[in-house]
């Protein structure tokens, strides 16, 4: 793809003439590729969710957006409602980066309630006559016409002393008529940290001071962190850059994890077991959490990630956020189960039981590329099986599961054009337990595995061709006995 000058990317899309306006968003009506049940931009680039929150009856969801093409450029909040997380009503940019603070983008944030109002914290991104960063933070208030009224001045109008200009994507908690913000930074020796504050009337925020975790050198920069109590845990979520690979483990550009213990926050400690990736396939990045209307935890993750170009790019767009995915916590460990209400887009189901041995078996013929398939694994006593997903005779998406090492493989190597530069083309985890359950939602280019009912979720990006309907099965020796239940799944 050719290069953006910063001209390009930094110019206004109130200062673009509508036809060239339409014609993006017409590329991305037109596309192959796109998506139809998952969030995906109008036109230009999608990432990070932001502003994630239930209030006054209907699901508030925004997500980073640079509108004119498929780079970085200045970033607007793009924004929806919703009544079930699975339809969703667009409302265009809500954020906009018109002040001093944020003339270069309006970067993460979220959303809290104070007063019976709804209030945005997020980050202003502002570059001097250098080009030098400035990040302070900022809230604004939604008002009920959903126009928006911003603070004059940050509330916090710059780092902490000891930590750099990155300093950035505050998360709002309330903990008794306290509110705090937890914000991802870098220290001035380029450790990634978090560090809290805390207010009474949102307008003063008092520095707390960073979260003292096992993890002190563990990348240069942690984005997104996120934190919650759930099921009497305390999970700290956040995004580290600069982790090498090891084994299995941190094979994509950056990760999204989480830590899972207990947060002492007047001490400022947590207690903690080893980071875990959320997700253990390619394209999951910067997840914000919020409390649904059951009071659930659920997440939202981008389905991609920074510095990555994607096969959408030369159509001028890129990425979606991934389905919503609802937490919890059973024997100690973090779960993660699609949301029930995405079974609102379920029709045609049809069922099948069956071996599945050494001999190739196509499914049965199917026609369509948005479905929801849930495979039961009966019995297995196989040393390898195989599924194959979106196959024709060019393609192929495989789920591949070792029975002796207990190990998923997705591998995407035949799937189509692929993202780049990405680390090799399969992920791997081991799971917990025997394969009992896959349950996978495959979108126009996209596939998502839920594993073991909520143990393990493996996302990716996939463009196959437009034939590539097809679903088999194999093995590499010995036999399983399994049951497929298949709905076909219609637009959100
Ligand atoms: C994560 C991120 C955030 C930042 C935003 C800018 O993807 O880099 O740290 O606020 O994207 O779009």
């Amino acid at each position: 793809m050719r290069e953006w000058t910063r001209d390009e990317r930094y110019q206004r899309f109130e200062e673009v003439p509508q036809d060239k306006l339409e014609a993006l968003r017409a590329q991305v009506q037109h596309s192959n590729y796109k998506q139809v049940f998952h969030i995906q931009p109008e036109s230009g680039l999608l990432n990070d969710p932001n502003g994630l929150i239930y209030f006054n009856g209907e699901y508030h969801i925004s997500h980073q957006w640079f509108p004119l093409g498929a780079v970085h450029g200045l970033k607007y909040w793009y924004n929806y409602t919703s009544e079930d997380l699975v339809h969703f009503e667009p409302h265009g940019p809500i954020l906009k980066p018109d002040t001093k603070n944020d003339s270069h983008g309006v970067y993460s944030g979220s959303a809290f309630e104070y007063d019976n109002h709804l209030y945005y914290m997020y980050t202003g991104n502002a570059r001097d006559g250098e080009w030098q960063r400035h990040a302070s933070q900022l809230i604004a208030k939604v008002n009920q016409d959903k126009t928006i009224s911003k603070f004059p001045k940050p509330v916090i109008s710059q780092p902490p002393e000891g930590y750099t200009e990155h300093f950035r994507d505050p998360k709002v908690f309330k903990k008794e008529d306290t509110y705090y913000a937890i914000i991802g930074a870098q220290n001035i020796h380029q450790n990634g940290r978090v560090v809290l504050y805390r207010s009474t009337d949102i307008v003063h925020w008092q520095f707390m001071g960073e979260i003292e975790t096992k993890l002190t050198e563990f990348g240069y920069m942690w984005e997104c962190p996120d934190y919650f109590n759930l099921d009497g845990f305390d999970i700290l979520m956040f995004c580290p850059q600069g982790i090498e690979p090891d084994g299995d483990k941190f094979n994509n550009i950056y990760q999204a994890g989480y830590i899972i213990g207990q947060l002492d926050v007047d001490n400022l400690t947590m207690n903690h077991a080893d980071f875990n990736e959320l997700d253990n396939g390619f394209d999951f990045y910067a997840p914000q959490s919020f409390i649904d209307a059951q009071g659930q935890r659920v997440l939202i993750g981008w389905m991609g990630l920074p510095d990555v170009n994607y096969p959408t790019d030369e159509e001028n767009w890129a990425h979606c956020l991934t389905i919503p995915r609802v937490l919890s916590i059973e024997d100690g460990k973090l779960k993660q189960r699609p949301i029930k209400a995405l079974q609102q887009l379920r029709f045609n189901e049809e069922t099948a039981l069956g071996y599945a041995n050494k001999y190739t078996r196509q499914l049965h013929p199917y026609e369509g590329k948005q479905y929801e398939l849930i495979i039961d694994v009966l019995e297995n006593e196989t040393t390898e099986l195989y599924f194959e997903l979106r196959s024709s005779r060019r393609n192929s998406t495989l789920i591949k599961y070792n029975k002796r090492e207990q190990k998923l493989t997705l591998d995407r190597n035949e799937s189509g054009p692929l993202p780049n530069p990405v680390e090799g083309t399969s992920r791997s985890t081991i799971l917990d337990t025997p394969l009992s359950q896959l349950q996978i939602f495959i979108d126009t280019s996209s596939i998502e595995i839920f594993c073991n009912d909520g143990e393990r979720v493996m996302t990716a990006r996939i463009f196959p061709d437009e034939d590539a309907t097809g679903i088999k099965t194999s093995t590499e020796s010995g036999q399983a006995y399994l049951k497929f239940t298949k709905y076909e799944l219609k637009e959100g």
